[in-house]
This record gives structure tokens, sequence and C-alpha cells, in this order.
């Protein structure tokens, strides 16, 4: 009976310690006790085979467009970020884990997404296009309906290729990133690609001896890439969204994206 208490004990002081750890630094496991405020480091999960938003360079550094715009706006409202590589799937649990804070990864702001996320404002305009071998014979959307498309898992690409072949078709082959979906492609298991056009494009210029070509199409929506935080966290969503809307009246997100899309 005795025996039997000090364990029940024990782990009540384990469920409150836990507990504890849990709500301290607004749930962030990853931050030092008691950095709270102004010094809370702000954890950032990436999905870095994604240039030129997010890619890893000769030193094992996360870099990109994303890095400088997240970045910039750090500095714009005092906070301080960490990034990680961390896979695409998580970028999304691990913020609803409270292993991370922010999601910065090409993230496309969509409804869907909007039921578990919230997200700032936009800060880059994309679409969705068609990358396909160089001799290939296809030129729409439309001729892909009974094609094998690659695609990177759950990423919008993919949800296109749903729409178009259905919820549970064979055609559609889901890898972890956009550079293996081509890469299959180019090894001859799929017809075609649907991933991000900056993305592709960057690919094509990093990798000239690879033979792809590009369809785009208006049948493909424009999408806006937002940085992500859990639902509710409205404290950081306003901190972000304050420094965005700065550097995108001094000018700085224009010179780091080349693009003045809210303008237009
Ligand atoms: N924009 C697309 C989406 O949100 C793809 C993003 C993929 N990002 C990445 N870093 N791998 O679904």
């Amino acid at each position: 009976m005795k025996q039997k208490f000090s364990v029940l004990l024990m782990v009540i002081t384990a469920v409150l310690v836990l507990a504890a750890c849990g709500t301290k630094d607004g749930g962030n496991a990853s931050n030092d006790p008691g950095t709270d405020g102004d010094n809370k480091v702000y954890m950032v999960g990436t999905e870095a085979t994604f240039a030129p938003f997010e890619s890893i360079d000769a030193d094992g550094n996360i870099v990109g467009i994303d890095v400088d715009i997240l970045q910039a706006i750090a500095d714009e409202v005092g906070i301080q970020v960490e990034w990680r590589n961390v896979g695409w799937d998580a970028v999304f649990s691990m913020i609803n884990n409270k292993e991370t804070d922010i999601g910065a990864s090409g993230i496309t702001i969509t409804e869907d997404r909007q039921k578990t996320f919230d997200f700032t404002e936009p800060y880059y305009e994309s679409k969705l296009l068609i990358a396909l071998p160089s001799d290939s014979t296809i030129s729409s959307l439309d001729e892909l309906k009974d094609k094998k498309i690659a695609v990177q898992i759950n990423a919008t690409g993919h949800v296109a290729a749903k729409k178009l072949q259905g919820e549970m078709s064979k055609n559609i082959l889901a890898f972890e990133s956009q550079p293996l979906a081509i890469q299959e492609m180019l090894n001859g298991n799929a017809d075609a690609v649907i991933g991000d056009n900056a993305v592709v494009y960057e690919y094509m210029k990093a990798n000239p001896d690879k033979k792809l070509k590009i369809v785009e199409d208006d049948a493909f929506e424009r999408e806006y890439y937002g940085l992500m935080v859990r639902k509710g966290n409205k404290e950081l969503l306003d901190k972000l969204n304050e420094g965005l809307q700065k550097i995108k009246e001094n000018g700085k997100l224009e010179e780091i994206t080349g693009s003045a899309f809210w303008k237009e």
C-alpha cells in the first residue's frame, strides 16, 4: 500500500513537472527556461530543399529568401529566431506540438491550413506549374488526367494533382521534397511534376544538365506564401505582421524577393 502511494506520488510529480515545462515560455519546450519576453528565441521550422526560399549552403547553414525575410522582420520588431531544418510534415506538426513557433517554408496560405494554423499577411505571390522531361509532348494540365504525376507530399501541387485525378488516384506519386519528385520524373518514374514556379525555375538554373521543360497553365490559381504560427498565437502573429508591414513599406521585402505584388 505504502509502495503504491509513493509510486502515485512520483507519477503526480512527474506530471506536474512536465506540465510546468510545457507552459513556460508560451509552451516552447526548446527554449531555456526563464527566457521570456524580449530574450525569447522563437524556433522556426522549415524544409530546406526549396531554393531560393530555403536551402542548405556549403557550410551547412539554412539560407534563402525566407531566412532573409524573417530576419528582416525580426530586426524590425526586436525578436530573435532560430532555424531548424525539420522536414515538410514536421513544419506543421512541430508547431502543434509546441516544438516550434513559426513555420517559414514557402508555405502557401490555404483555407484548409487556416483551419489549423494562423498565417501572417502574404509575403510572396506564387503559382504552380508543370515540369516535364524536355522531350515530353504534354502541353496542359488537362493532359495530365491519366498521366503519372510526381509531387511533394501534402504540398499544394499534391492537392492540385488530387483535384485533377481524384483523391485515390494511383497515378499520383508523393515524395518528401520537390527536388525528389523532379528526380523521380527524370528517372522515368513519372510523366510530370506539379510544383511551385520560382522553385522549379531555380532548380533548372542550378541543374542545367537536367533536361527539363516547363508548361504554365492558367488553370492554376495564384498562391500566396505566409508565415505560419500556432492557431491563436496572436502575440507572435501580431509581431510578425507588424514587421512584415514595415518591410513592405520600407522596400526591404521587394529588395529581398524582387517583387512587390501587394502594390498591384
Ligand atoms: N507552396 C507549397 C505549399 O505550401 C510548397 C511548399 C514547400 N516548401 C518547402 N520548403 N518544401 O504547399
